[in-house]
């Protein structure tokens, strides 16, 4: 060491330009990944220039979760348990009288609003579609917005487990339950 008077000062310049080098690098690296910023955020430039963007499809799902899946696994005991915040509008053995919702003995896969003798709202008369599983999710999730003017004046049920549980039990009242989706 002591042989080279110029050492410390090499090794100086060395860690100095190794230095400056590292410097100059991240900042050419800056300059290639964090360029200059847009005035438009690129992703919408290319939604703009695309034309057809699906821009809606990425919003946040408007519905319930399906329920088709979630019912092999159902609880059809928890949701008898869940079908008494139904039951002072519904009764649900065979042959069960109308109160201010109609009977829902044998409701999967039925016809929607086709208990006789009981005055559905035009709403619900007017859809035309039968009680499938997917039918049954929309409506007990949010009533009022799958059938907008429904006398069903329910808020809903927006737990996918507890929806999931009521229809496999809604799904057992029957002579011949209807096969799993
Ligand atoms: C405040 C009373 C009320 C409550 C609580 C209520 N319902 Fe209803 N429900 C009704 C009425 C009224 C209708 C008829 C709706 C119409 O005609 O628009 C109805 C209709 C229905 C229908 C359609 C039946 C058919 O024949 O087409 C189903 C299914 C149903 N309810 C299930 C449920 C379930 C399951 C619950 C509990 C999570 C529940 N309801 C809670 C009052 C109620």
């Amino acid at each position: 060491m002591g042989k080279d008077p110029l050492f410390v000062n090499k090794v100086a310049g060395a860690v100095l330009s190794a230095g400056l080098l590292a410097l100059m690098a991240g900042f050419i690296a800056d300059q290639i990944y964090h360029p200059m910023p847009l005035a438009k955020p690129a992703f919408a430039i290319a939604a703009g220039a695309g034309g057809s963007a699906p821009t809606q499809t990425a919003a946040a799902p408007a519905g319930p979760a399906m329920v088709g899946p979630m019912l092999a696994a159902a609880n059809v005991e928890n949701g008898k348990k869940v079908a008494k915040k139904c039951a002072s509008c519904h009764t649900f053995e065979k042959g069960g009288k109308n109160k201010i919702g109609p009977n829902l003995w044998n409701v999967v896969g039925a016809k929607q609003a086709a208990v006789s003798g009981f005055g559905y709202s035009n709403v619900l008369k007017g859809m035309g579609k039968n009680w499938e599983y997917e039918e049954l999710s929309k409506f007990l999730y949010k009533p009022k917005v799958y059938a907008k003017g429904t006398k069903m004046t329910y808020a809903g049920l927006k737990k996918d487990k507890d929806r999931a549980d009521l229809i496999a039990y809604l799904r057992s009242l029957s002579d011949s339950p209807k096969p799993m989706p």
